[in-house]
């Protein structure tokens, strides 16, 4: 195992998971996270210069995870620096405006970036279409097509008027711990299982 992977293992043993959020300018990436880490809406927040990292701990049946947040820029001008951060990623958020319907075109470059750069770390994927309190210029059943085709999972969200971006954090946490969960039980299981082989190794041994 390199240092990466050991750095990895531990993240993942102290229940630290890195989301990362990616699409177009000005769809709203920051304001996402500003509304669920300080609960806070800016009409005139400037630009994310390069990457911004955001924490927070999270609090699910007990259990304490720490969600470190990557914020991306969606200009072209950033996007080297931002992919120099996909590989890090266990959660993606694909974002998009609903309002601007090239937002919505350009999300299938953003996943095939990130496809390709990911290492496969990623465990969970959502597509996010924020600034519901808009009006709607994307059609839904394209909207649910794609999320489909992609196997992603599709929410919509308001930034502005705080609808379901708690629920959406709720949800990915909820998700993680579910995820780690199987792998306790397949780890737990897979190690009992060579026990009893080992076990029925010894018995064969007795009986001839
Ligand atoms: P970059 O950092 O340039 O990549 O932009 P971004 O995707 O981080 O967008 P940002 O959060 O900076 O928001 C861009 C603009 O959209 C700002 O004027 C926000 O106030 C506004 N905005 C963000 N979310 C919402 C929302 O849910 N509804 C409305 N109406 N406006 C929003």
């Amino acid at each position: 195992m390199n240092e990466n992977e050991n750095k990895d293992e531990d993240e993942k043993k102290n229940l630290e998971y890195k989301i990362i959020t990616l699409g177009d300018s000005s769809v709203g990436k920051t304001s996402i996270i500003n509304r669920f880490i300080n609960d806070i809406f800016d009409e005139d927040i400037d630009p994310t210069l390069g990457i911004k990292h955001n924490f927070k701990i999270l609090e699910i049946n007990d259990k304490k995870m720490k969600l470190s947040l990557i914020d991306t820029n969606g200009q072209e001008k950033y996007r080297a620096l931002s992919v120099s951060y996909f590989r890090h990623a266990h959660v993606v958020l694909f974002i998009f405006n609903l309002n601007d319907p090239l937002s919505f075109n350009n999300i299938q470059d953003w996943i095939n970036t990130f496809n390709d750069n990911n290492n496969k770390k990623v465990i969970l994927k959502y597509l996010i279409g924020n600034k519901n309190d808009l009006e709607q210029r994307v059609e839904q059943n394209l909207i649910d097509e794609f999320a489909k085709n992609n196997n992603v999972t599709y929410m919509s969200t308001s930034a502005k008027t705080n609808s379901q971006i708690n629920e959406l954090f709720q949800m990915i946490g909820e998700e993680l711990l579910e995820e780690e969960e199987k792998k306790t039980n397949n780890s737990f299981r897979s190690k009992s299982s060579r026990t009893l082989s080992k076990r029925k190794d010894k018995s064969k041994k007795k009986c001839c």
